[in-house]
């Protein structure tokens, strides 16, 4: 009779680090007895200090992994800038002999002719050649967020369990790289759209895959109600701010403002206001713009704003909006703020239009409503809305994991229509989903994460930066 066996390897900590994924795997035999042969599983419980040094470790592998290709990828957009500018000057020059060509037809022959279309030719395959190369490179930093998803995921759930000292150290390598990666993503968006500010576009046309910063600062997925972003006209010297507001209901009582991105990842706030008893919020559609928070209070019923130069409150009535709607699963929203390249908004539904959504331009300096908007959307089918240059975007649930930005309403033209821009959630539900002309990114407050995204629009008129066949075709 064979007895069980089973091989207990006594590991040293460091040896644990790479082999728990293994071991754990690595049954030897499972003696039952009766001679037979089975196999021994055993179950390996490590004492419990060592599973962070392992995941610790597949962090630090993965962001000196990022880094390099980020290496990479950035190295090969300062080779795209030098052809680009090549590129653009020899276009110039081409430019110029067609002009000259076109004046004094009599001065050039046949073959001069065909030296410039084959000229005209070869950069014209130059350019197509790097379109491909820039497209790319959108593809490598897709690939590159979802591992840096992965570790965000991965450090969130080892600062709840473990030694919060230890995940740091980890933590501020992670933020290095993921500022890495923003730097480069920015170089690369602005090789596409230099022009941010500018509304020389008839929309969104793709939205990126979700970029997720971290879990809130309470570390608590529980705080589902909420959003987080960058002032939308910041005051001097408050650029860079970003601020972040969560609660376990839908409502706000309080507000962290975060000197760079940076503190925000590492939660070392410089202001936290608790909003004074009477003006707390009853939604979460609120936003921060000119160092000001704009959100929606329940008595009297309205919009409210707080101006944290003076600490002054200030509250508006809108007589039509309605109490009963809101979006689909996220309670009370009933007032949601938006601010774009052309200013202030806020939208809402009335009852005069059994849940419609109406669009108002806020004016900043008297807080009144100067204009308004009917459109044709029903604002409980609505997720979320926000603005970019004066046109309302509405995005509906498709599933846990998806959204769909389905329609759009253009108050320059009053023009509505129906589109599907589908895009990825990192987790189902938000409360929050706004747009910052500043980034032109959208920021998402995702079941209690921090979550953006880029933006692609369709141009129509060319760029003044980058040579304007990159935007056409
Ligand atoms: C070990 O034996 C038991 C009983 O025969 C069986 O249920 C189990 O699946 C076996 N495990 C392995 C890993 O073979
Ligand atoms: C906030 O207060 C400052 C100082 O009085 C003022 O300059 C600014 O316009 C105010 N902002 C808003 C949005 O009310
Ligand atoms: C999303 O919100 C709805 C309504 O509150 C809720 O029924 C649903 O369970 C939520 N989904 C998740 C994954 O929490
Ligand atoms: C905004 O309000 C201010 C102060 O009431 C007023 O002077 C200004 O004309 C208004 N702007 C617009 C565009 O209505
Ligand atoms: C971009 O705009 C052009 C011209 O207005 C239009 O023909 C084209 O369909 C648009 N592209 C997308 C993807 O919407």
């Amino acid at each position: 009779m064979i007895g069980t066996l089973c091989i207990f390897m006594l590991l040293s900590s460091t040896a644990a680090w790479g082999s728990v994924g293994l071991w754990s795997q690595r049954g030897v035999r499972n003696g039952t007895g009766g001679g037979s042969r089975d196999r021994c599983t055993c179950d390996a419980f490590l004492p419990s200090s060592t599973f962070p040094n392992r995941d610790l470790v597949v962090v630090e592998e993965t962001a000196v992994e990022i880094s390099h290709q980020l290496e990479h990828e950035m190295g090969k957009l300062e080779d795209y800038e030098t052809k680009l500018t090549a590129y653009a000057e020899r276009i110039i020059q081409l430019t110029v002999e067609i002009e000259k060509i076109e004046k004094n037809p009599h001065d050039y022959n046949d073959a001069d002719m065909d030296e410039v279309k084959v000229e005209i030719k070869q950069v014209e395959a130059l350019v197509k050649e790097l379109q491909l190369s820039i497209a790319s490179s959108t593809t490598v930093f897709e690939s590159l967020h979802e591992q840096i998803t992965a570790m965000v995921e991965t450090l969130d759930r080892m600062e709840k369990t473990y030694d919060k000292n230890m995940v740091l150290v980890t933590r501020r390598e992670y933020i290095k790289v993921q500022m890495e990666l923003e730097e480069c993503e920015r170089r690369h968006q602005e090789l596409f759209n230099p022009n941010i500010g500018s509304c020389a576009h008839s929309g969104i046309i793709r939205v990126s895959k979700p970029i997720v910063s971290q879990l809130n600062a309470h570390l608590n997925s529980g705080y589902k109600f909420g959003g987080w972003g960058k002032d939308s006209k910041p005051v001097p010297d408050r650029e860079s701010m970003y601020w972040y507001s969560g609660s376990t209901s839908s409502s706000i009582f309080e507000i962290k403002f975060y000197t760079s991105y940076k503190n925000l990842i590492l939660r070392n706030q410089f202001q936290h206001h608790n909003l004074q008893s009477g003006w707390s919020g009853t939604a979460n559609n609120f936003i921060v713009r000119d160092n000001t928070l704009y959100y929606q209070i329940n008595s009297p019923f309205g919009l409210a704003k707080l101006n944290f130069t003076t600490l002054e409150y200030e509250s508006r009535v809108i007589a039509k909006a309605s109490n009963r709607f809101s979006y689909t699963n996220t309670p009370n929203q009933n007032f949601d703020f938006a601010a774009d390249e052309t200013g202030l908004w806020v939208t809402y539904a009335t009852e005069e239009s059994s849940g419609l959504m109406v669009i108002a331009k806020i004016n900043e300096t008297s807080f009144g409503v100067e204009e308004e908007w009917q459109t044709s959307v029903y604002k409980p089918g609505v997720s979320n809305a926000f603005m970019v240059c004066g046109v309302l975007y509405a995005a509906r649930r498709v599933d846990f994991e998806t959204e769909e930005i389905f329609y759009k309403y253009d108050t320059r033209t009053k023009q509505e229509s129906h589109i599907s821009v589908l895009f990825k959630k990192f987790q189902d539900n938000f409360s929050n989903l706004d747009f910052n002309p500043t980034d032109q990114r959208l920021y998402m407050y995702n079941d209690g994460y921090y979550v953006s995204y880029h933006l692609w629009f369709n141009h129509t008129t060319k760029a003044t930066v980058a040579p304007p066949f990159l935007l056409t075709s």
